[in-house]
Order: C-alpha cells, then sequence, then structure tokens
C-alpha cells in the first residue's frame, strides 16, 4: 500500500530511503513555508531579524512546548540535539568523583560529549548494559540501577535508541531516579513524532532532540528542555546579545533566542510540521501506519534469515523504527553495497561481532521498498557466503 501522502515527499528517483531515523527529509507543504521564511529573511534582513524574527521565534517555541507538553518557559529552541546536549554538559555541575551513566545504546557523540564533560571535571562515565533478550520494561529499569551508585548524579540515556531503536521506558527511569536524586537527561530525537510525549508528566530534568528526523521539520531544528530548577545554570555555547534588541535576559530561554547573526529559518518552520503531521496526517494514523510497515520488515527479515529480535513484537518496544539481526559479516560493506548496487539508503551496524539492519519507515515507504530490500539482500549476502548465514542474535561483545 502506498500512503496517500508518499506523493508530499520529493525523493531523489535513483533511491529507496529507508534511513529517516539518520537524517530526515521534509514534506513539500513544509518545505514551502520554510522557502517563505528564507524568501523573507534574503529579501528584507533588516525587516526579518528586527521586527519579525523574534514573535517568530517565540511562536514557533510556543506551539512546540505546547505539543510537548511542556511549559514555553521550560524550552528553548536550538540547531539540534547535539547542540542542546552540549548546553546541558557545559552547564551540568560535576564534581571529580561525581559519575555520570549512560547505557551502551546510546547514540556515540552523546558518550563524547559526556566523556568530554566527565574527564574535564574529573568525574567518571559508566555505562550500564541493557539486557538481551528484553521481555519485560522493568528489566531495563533495572539493568540502568544496578549500575547506579551513591556518586551517580545524573543519567543519560536514549527514549528511543539509535543503533538498537528500542523505546526505553523513559518515565519508570525518571519516576527511580527522582527516588535517588539523581538527575535525568534524556536525548530524543527518535522520539519526537514517534511516541506522544508529554515532558511536564515525564518528569526528567532535561530534554534534548532534533526536530529533523521523525517530525520532518527541516534540518537545523531542535530544541533543549529543561526543568525549572536548572535555568539558572543555563546557557548558550556562543554568547550573544540573547533578544533584539538587546535587553538584559531576564528568563534562561532570552539567552537562546539571538545568537549571532545566522539562518535560524528552520526553527520558524517547526509549526508547519506540527500542522503537516498532527493535522493533515493525524498522529495515530501516522504511528499506526509506520509502524504497521517496521513491523512487516522485522517479520520478513526475521523469517528470511532464520532470526529472533530482543524485544516481543510490540508498539511498546519499537515504532516506525527497528533494528533486525542479520547472519555476521562486514557491516560497512554491506551497507555501501546496498546503495552501490541496489540504489538503497539503509544503515548496517556492527555492535560487537554482530550485525544488525536498521529499517526507517516514514510515509513514502512502502511495501516495495521492502522488497526492494530483500531482494538486494538476498543477493549481497548470497554473494558473501552463500551456505553459511549463522545468525547469532545475542552479541558477544555488547559494546553497541
Ligand atoms: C539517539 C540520537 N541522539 C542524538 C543524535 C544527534 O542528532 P543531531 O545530529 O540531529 O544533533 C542522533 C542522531 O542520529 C541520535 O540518533
Amino acid at each position: 500500500m502506498v500512503f496517500p501522502w508518499a506523493r508530499d515527499w520529493q525523493l531523489r528517483a535513483d533511491t529507496v530511503y529507508l534511513n529517516h531515523g539518520s537524517f530526515g527529509l521534509a514534506p513539500q507543504p513544509v518545505l514551502e513555508v520554510h522557502r517563505k521564511w528564507q524568501h523573507a529573511l534574503a529579501g528584507q534582513p533588516m525587516d526579518f531579524f528586527v521586527r519579525r524574527y523574534e514573535p517568530a521565534w517565540l511562536e514557533a517555541r510556543d506551539t512546540l512546548a505546547a505539543w510537548l507538553g511542556g511549559e514555553s518557559d521550560c524550552v528553548a529552541l536550538l540547531e539540534n540535539a547535539t547542540v542542546a546536549m552540549n548546553v546541558v554538559a557545559q552547564a551540568f555541575p560535576l564534581q571529580s568523583g561525581d559519575e555520570v551513566l549512560v547505557t551502551d545504546h546510546e547514540y556515540g557523540a552523546v558518550v563524547r560529549t559526556w566523556q568530554a564533560a566527565c574527564s574535564a571535571a574529573g568525574a567518571r562515565l559508566v555505562t550500564a548494559e541493557i539486557p538481551w533478550p528484553l521481555h519485560d520494561a522493568d528489566e531495563v529499569v533495572e539493568a540502568i540501577f544496578r549500575a547506579a551508585t551513591e556518586r551517580t548524579r545524573l543519567i543519560v540515556f536514549s527514549h528511543i535508541t539509535s543503533p538498537s531503536a528500542l523505546i526505553l521506558p523513559a518515565a519508570a527511569i525518571a519516576a527511580e531516579a527522582r527516588k535517588r536524586g539523581i538527575a535525568v537527561c534524556i536525548d530524543g530525537p527518535h522520539a519526537i513524532a514517534q511516541l506522544p510525549l508529554n515532558l511536564t508528566e515525564l518528569g526528567c530534568d532535561f530534554y534534548t532532540a532534533s526536530c529533523h528526523k521523525w517530525l520532518s521539520a527541516p534540518i537545523g531544528s531542535g530544541f533543549l528542555y529543561a526543568a525549572p530548577k536548572w535555568h539558572s545554570r543555563l546557557l548558550p555555547l556562543v554568547t550573544s546579545w540573547g533578544r533584539i534588541p538587546p535587553t538584559e535576559p531576564q528568563r534562561w530561554w532570552e539567552w537562546f533566542v539571538w545568537r549571532g547573526t545566522r539562518d535560524a529559518t528552520a526553527l520558524l518552520t517547526i509549526p508547519a510540521a506540527i500542522e503537516y503531521l498532527g493535522e493533515r496526517v493525524g498522529w495515530d494514523r501516522f504511528r499506526q501506519e509506520t509502524h504497521a510497515l517496521a513491523q512487516q520488515a522485522r517479520e520478513r527479515l526475521l523469517e528470511r534469515w532464520c532470526g529472533t529480535c530482543w524485544t516481543p513484537d510490540d508498539p511498546a518496544w519499537y515504532g516506525s523504527l527497528v533494528t533486525v539481526p542479520l547472519p555476521p559479516g562486514d557491516a560497512p560493506s554491506l551497507q555501501r553495497r546496498l546503495w552501490e548496487h541496489h540504489g538503497i539508503e539503509i544503515p548496517v551496524i556492527a555492535p560487537g561481532s554482530a550485525r544488525w539492519i536498521r529499517v526507517s519507515c516514514h510515509l513514502y515507504n512502502d511495501a516495495a521498498d521492502l522488497d526492494r530490500l530483500m531482494i538486494a539482500l538476498e543477493r549481497e549476502l548470497n554473494e558473501e557466503s552463500p551456505h553459511s548465514w549463522q545468525l547469532s542474535t545475542v552479541p558477544e561483545d555488547r559494546d553497541v
């Protein structure tokens, strides 16, 4: 089935794009709004920057905050999750001997960010291993808190993990951390649009995300949510006026509105992306349809290569993004051959000695894309090793 909205995406004709999870593309109605903002900037920069930019920033921020179920005063718009995470890492009070806890499924750049913050402070980065296979969300919570000590000051984890596409039980982790007086920073780029969110109820200290992934806003749009107790510490990575015309910022987010002359039109387009997926398509519909395709991908891949996944087949564990084990082998080579020989963009990941493929399903994808993937994999895996499709579903070395 082809979704009626598929025509809104103008994907290059030579590509089967199954990697929205790495770099999302925006649909035409959203790009049109983005172009209008870019035109306004290019046509009369003074009018744009001095009169139009701030009200539009505030409107975009308020629309996003309302949709996320967070207070406007707790949200600042930023280019992406990486910038937001670095704002937190720069501000979080760490002392020698403190510990920051992450899981072994975190995005590599996030781990690097916290490694740097920990070494600057003489703190320690501790990694909790998520067990395999998983049956119950409590197993994740238990694994994380088994690695916590009285020195743990902060837990940083993905709402939906990047390599393994697992939905982690964010509310339960945050609740347990609150009981123990540990702060929580959730790395959420994959959760935005894939999951309904209420940041106030979630009760985390920080939430960082990009809107250019599943929400399909233009590249260069993201945000930082911070609970009120942290506001006085947070500053942008680059200091500038904060507001235009310059006034002394009274609230933390005011430092983030004007961060030097730059093209921030992607941020102003966030409301158009929320409107597109939420009203034109409908959130339930977006989630159900893209999950159904991801489920189909999971089933077909597991059946063909006799694998088993590490979670039950349940929307509580994965949404529009799914990672499935393949026979072990050279992951970068397979990813390259899928693109060069078949025009398929899809990440193939090598956690330790295993090999996984991660399938992103957005509204421009359909079963025909999965057919192309299955045929391509059949050919490429056959070339590699015609008789030895041995699966190791539980990697020996789980350094994801
Ligand atoms: C879990 C996770 N966190 C953070 C990021 C960084 O996102 P960005 O490059 O948009 O800042 C990514 C990107 O893929 C990710 O998957």
